[in-house]
Parts: structure tokens; sequence; C-alpha cells
């Protein structure tokens, strides 16, 4: 096995950049996705099975199908239809952030309801409404409980993200598969591209575990 590292070089700047796509991808699908999962997370945990029922189906779908069918149909139907034309960095963030929001929507859930129900039951008794015991009472607790699973959701779309090469979004993979097409080599690119996602999957799991022990 012989490794050029000269055609490495050549292609260093542009891995670069697709590792700020990357970077912004994975971002940006945390942001909305948590935010859209919040909103998916408490329509999960209604009372009423008709008001839940559509939750659900969202979260068994976006978690029982492949991501990479996912993309595709986010790619080629959901964006032409309300964008106009296809455009991968849209598909990207949009598609991320949809799967994400599934399995943000039952790590919201799982915290809330690994909160004592007894909490809940004295802050009303303290006076407090619902919405307020919600706020004060249980969601402080729960978010501490729900840092890991948070953070294991970030790491997670860092390396899913790269299924975004196949609509072209311009992040790690589709540089490396760019430069196996142009080299007609193998270990380069990927090696190049796996060195780079794990020193990102990294970096980030040592943040979170400082971040957990901090709290
Ligand atoms: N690799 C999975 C798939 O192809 C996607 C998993 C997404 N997981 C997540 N926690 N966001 O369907």
């Amino acid at each position: 096995m012989d490794f050029n590292f000269d055609i490495i070089g050549g292609y260093l700047p542009l891995f670069l950049r697709g590792t700020l796509y990357t970077i912004g991808f994975s971002i940006a699908s945390i942001i909305l996705g948590s935010v859209f999962g919040l909103g998916i997370g408490f329509g999960r945990m209604v009372k009423s099975p008709l008001w839940r029922w559509p939750f659900l189906a969202y979260i068994n779908f976006f978690r029982g199908t492949p991501l990479y069918v996912q993309i595709l149909i986010v790619h080629f139907g959901l964006v032409p239809a309300f964008y106009g034309s296809t455009n991968a960095l849209i598909s990207g963030v949009v598609a991320l952030s949809l799967n994400s929001a599934a399995y943000t929507a039952e790590i919201f859930r799982a915290g809330i309801q690994s909160v004592d129900p007894g909490q809940r039951e004295a802050a009303l008794s303290l006076g407090m409404t619902g919405r307020q015991s919600m706020r004060f009472v249980v969601l402080p607790q729960a978010i501490k409980r729900m840092v890991p699973a948070f953070g294991n959701e970030f790491i997670v779309l860092v390396k899913d993200s790269s299924l975004l090469a196949l609509v072209a979004a311009p992040e790690i993979m589709y540089w490396g598969n760019t430069m196996k097409g142009q080299y007609m080599r193998i270990w380069e690119p990927y090696l190049t591209a796996a060195v780079i996602y794990f020193v990102l999957t990294y970096s980030l799991s040592k943040l979170l575990s400082y971040i957990e022990r901090r709290m």
C-alpha cells in the first residue's frame, strides 16, 4: 500500500472547507432539531391519544426509516416543492433537523418523565400553576439529565452529516468522494475523511464530558 501524501496536500484546503460545512450542518441541525423536537416531545406527552397520534407518527417515521432515504425525499421532494428548486444546503439542514427532532423529542420526554412526579405535586401544592411547576421545578432538573443524551445526539449528527454527500452538499465526505473520483484512489481520501471526523467527534466528546463534570 503506497500512500501518496501529495494528493492529500492538494485537497487539504477543500477538506478544510468541507469541515466547516460539516460543523455548520451539525450545529444548525442540533439547534433547529432541538427546538422542533421540544415541540414534538411535548406533543408526544399530551393525554389525549387523538392529539398524541400525529407526534408519535412523526417520531416513528423518522426513527423507522433510513436517514439516507429521508435525505433523498427532502432534497428531491420537499425542498423543490417549497423552495422551487433543489438546494443541497437547505436540504441538508432540513433533513438532518427533521431526523434529529424525532430523537431529541424522545430525549426531552425521557428527561421530563425521569423527574419524580412528587416534584410536580409539591410545586402544585405550593400554589404554582402547572406551567410554573414545569418551568421552575421540573425542567431545571430534567435539563441536567438530558445533557449527556444531547451530547450524544450532536456527535451522531456530525457523523451522519456525511450522508449529505449524497446530494452534493459540500461537506467532508463530498470532497472525499471528489478526490477519489479524480485520482481513483481509496486510502488517501477516505482515511483523511476518517481522521477529520475522528478529531471532530473526539474533541467534542472531551468537551462534553468536561461540561457534564462541571454540572
Ligand atoms: N444512521 C441512522 C439512519 O440511517 C440515523 C440515525 C440518526 N440518529 C440520531 N440520533 N439522530 O437512519
